[in-house]
């Protein structure tokens, strides 16, 4: 059942700042689309709540602790991260962890591919951090560079855990 994370960071790990993402990068949201697209997306309900919609194409499934809450009509909501990662990774299914940093942490163990997007900036205002992996025994796939989009330059990069 293969789950794969999918971020953008800057050089200190930043992910996120008041709510939402520290930065505005078009060719990053294309990637990101291409990426998911087709394949159910599991976030933490504060990364639901940066974009209060629904991602189209894409099984989007909440993560709340709060048995009361209830997303938009189209979300899927659970309560347990595990479960849900039985649930939508499961059957040969690819499903991507959208975030935010605690749900990064705890799916790592399970991703067998991280998706990178590393933004050329740091950004120590940033309240939102994405745990620093330790790739040992990982493979790194492939890095593209791109110029700088809008404000800053960025490279995609693709983690694969080595098979024994
Ligand atoms: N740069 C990027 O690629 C990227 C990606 C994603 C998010 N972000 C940014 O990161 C920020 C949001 O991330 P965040 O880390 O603050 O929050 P988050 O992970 O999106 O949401 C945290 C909430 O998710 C629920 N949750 C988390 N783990 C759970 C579990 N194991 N079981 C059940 N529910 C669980 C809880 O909701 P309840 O409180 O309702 O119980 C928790 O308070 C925003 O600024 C967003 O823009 C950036």
């Amino acid at each position: 059942m293969p789950i794969h994370l999918i971020y953008a960071r800057s050089l200190d790990h930043c992910i996120g700042r008041d709510g939402g993402l520290p930065w505005r990068l078009p060719a990053d949201f294309r990637h990101f689309k291409r990426t998911t697209l087709g394949h159910p997306i599991v976030m933490g309900r504060k990364t639901y709540g940066d974009h209060q919609s629904v991602l189209p194409g894409r099984t989007n499934v909440v993560l709340s602790r709060d048995p009361g809450f209830r997303g938009a009509d189209g979300i899927v909501v659970r309560h347990d991260l595990e479960a849900a990662l039985d649930e939508y990774g499961a059957g040969g299914r690819l499903a991507f962890v959208i975030g935010g940093a605690g749900v990064f942490s705890a799916a790592f163990p399970r991703a067998e591919a991280v998706i990178e997007t590393i933004v050329r900036t740091e950004v120590p205002e940033g309240d939102v951090r994405v745990e620093a992996f330790d790739f040992a025994g990982w493979r790194s796939e492939k890095i593209l560079e791109h110029g700088a989009d809008e404000r800053h330059a960025f490279a995609f990069e693709v983690w694969e855990r080595k098979r024994p």
